[in-house]
């Protein structure tokens, strides 16, 4: 039963993977279907990102009342439905629409799956649970490149976009016969159902263990005493963590990741790249990377502690954006070489670092009771960041050309390297629970 909630969350994780990275390979062909301008560009891809704030708000405020379960039900109908349509627009317009709805079953998926995923599993397979769904959004990606890749000698976009509904009903079906998480089952009083759901996932527990694992639950909620209101998040001992982890999201979106992700095979145009099975081909490579160093990422993270690795991430980074700004010339295809290696670079630093460390930090930093909120507020900055710079990125590369948009990255993972090295706490090997009493806004009063 373990196994098969982790499978299904997952599938969530690579429906957003899919969803966000699909475009790279569909945009060129569908500005030649629709007459778009650079803006239109920005609008048809950044419309998910937008989509996604909503969606982010919608879950954080309805996974308590109805529950993560049917959040997630619904989420699987809209993606499956979003993708569809926006695989048979007949217009600009409707395409946005589409891709706003798919946003929107993104964002909410992307909060309520990890919630789900970590209420669900047992303790000691939590860290491992939650970072499978990060990978998937990197196996995600890759898939929707090479899905690019395959479709596009055919010119069919349309099938890129809508193939997104064939994982979309088997999340569908598989949630339908999913149980709801026994932490929601308890919050509502049904204790005998949050019982019975913990023994299906745990077989091995006996009865009285699995009525104790409830209890536990039970106990847990009573001793936090009443919520705590919003005005807990600004105590002395909370605001700092609210701050970081804004503040990181905010620079793994100003990295510029997402222009490589969405924009790929243009970028590989602009760097000199000709005809566009080898922008293709460059744009699956950084997808392969991707997956690799977050692998990567997810072995090193207890060894080397979180601290350095950000800190070396946002070096990294910007020693990789100056040399891309500078390779960036078409009319020098020389140098296009040396630009592919230099994006592959830039991946490689940001998959085993800024990429997962700022969702591991939202997951561990925000005491239990505040961490719902906490997380929502950290998606909201995320997405919204993510939206301005994917709407952003044509627009200021058509006007200033690729060395001045890169070299503006570049700045903002410089000050990523110089913010981490003073405010980026380390909790390597450090319980939740010590973080906890560091933290929790009673300690504060
Ligand atoms: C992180 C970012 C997301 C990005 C992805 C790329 O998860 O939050 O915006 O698309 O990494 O792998």
């Amino acid at each position: 039963m373990l196994i098969r909630l982790v499978a299904l969350a997952a599938l969530f994780g690579m429906l957003f993977g899919f969803d966000e990275g699909v475009i790279a390979g569909a945009l060129p062909l569908i500005t030649k279907t629709f007459d778009i301008s650079a803006t239109g560009e920005g609008f048809m891809t950044a419309a998910v990102p937008l989509g996604a704030v909503a969606g982010a708000i919608l879950a954080a405020m309805y996974a308590d009342s109805l529950g993560r379960r049917k959040v997630l039900m619904m989420c699987s109908l809209v993606f499956a439905f979003g993708a569809v349509a926006a695989g048979s627009a007949t217009s600009e317009e409707i395409l946005v629409g589409a891709r706003l709805m798919l946003g929107l079953a993104i964002g909410a998926s992307a909060l309520a799956a990890p919630m789900f995923l970590a209420e669900l599993a047992p303790a000691k397979y939590r860290g491992a649970v939650v970072s499978a769904f990060q990978l998937m959004i990197t196996v995600g990606i890759l898939t929707s490149y090479l899905v690019d890749m395959v479709l596009e000698p055919h010119g069919a976009w349309r099938w890129m976009l809508a193939l997104g509904a064939v994982p979309a009903l088997v999340c569908f079906t598989g949630i339908i016969f999913s149980p709801e998480s026994p932490r929601w089952l308890t919050m509502k009083g049904a204790r005998d159902k949050a019982i019975e759901v913990v023994s299906l996932i745990q077989p091995d527990l006996s009865r009285e263990q699995a009525t104790h694992v409830v209890a536990e639950i039970e106990q847990a909620k009573a001793a936090g005493g009443a919520e705590p209101g919003w005005t807990a998040f600004l105590s002395d001992n909370v605001r700092p963590l609210v701050i970081f982890t804004i503040a990181a999201f905010v620079l793994q979106q100003v990295s510029g990741i997402n222009a490589v992700i969405y924009y790929a095979p243009i970028i590989m145009k602009d760097a000199g790249f000709d005809g566009s099975s080898s922008q293709l081909a460059a744009t699956v490579g950084i997808g392969v990377v991707n997956v690799l160093m977050t692998v990567v990422a997810m072995f090193v993270v207890d060894r080397f502690g979180r601290r350095p690795l950000l800190i070396l991430g946002f070096i990294g980074t910007a020693l990789s954006l100056v040399v891309i700004s500078f390779a960036m010339q078409p009319d020098k295809p020389e140098l296009a070489p040396l630009a592919l290696t230099a994006l592959f670079a830039y991946i490689a630093f940001f998959a085993v670092s800024l990429g997962p460390l700022p969702w591991l930090y939202m997951s561990e930093l925000f005491p239990l009771a505040l961490r719902s909120r906490g997380m929502a507020m950290a998606s909201v900055a995320n997405w919204s960041f993510n939206f301005i710079v994917v709407f952003a990125f044509p627009v200021v590369l058509a006007h200033f050309g690729a060395v001045v948009t890169f070299a503006i990255f570049g700045i903002f993972c410089t000050i990523g390297a110089i913010f981490s090295w003073f405010y980026a706490p380390e909790t390597k090997g450090v319980s939740l629970e010590e973080i906890e009493m560091q933290h929790s806004p009673a300690a504060a009063t």
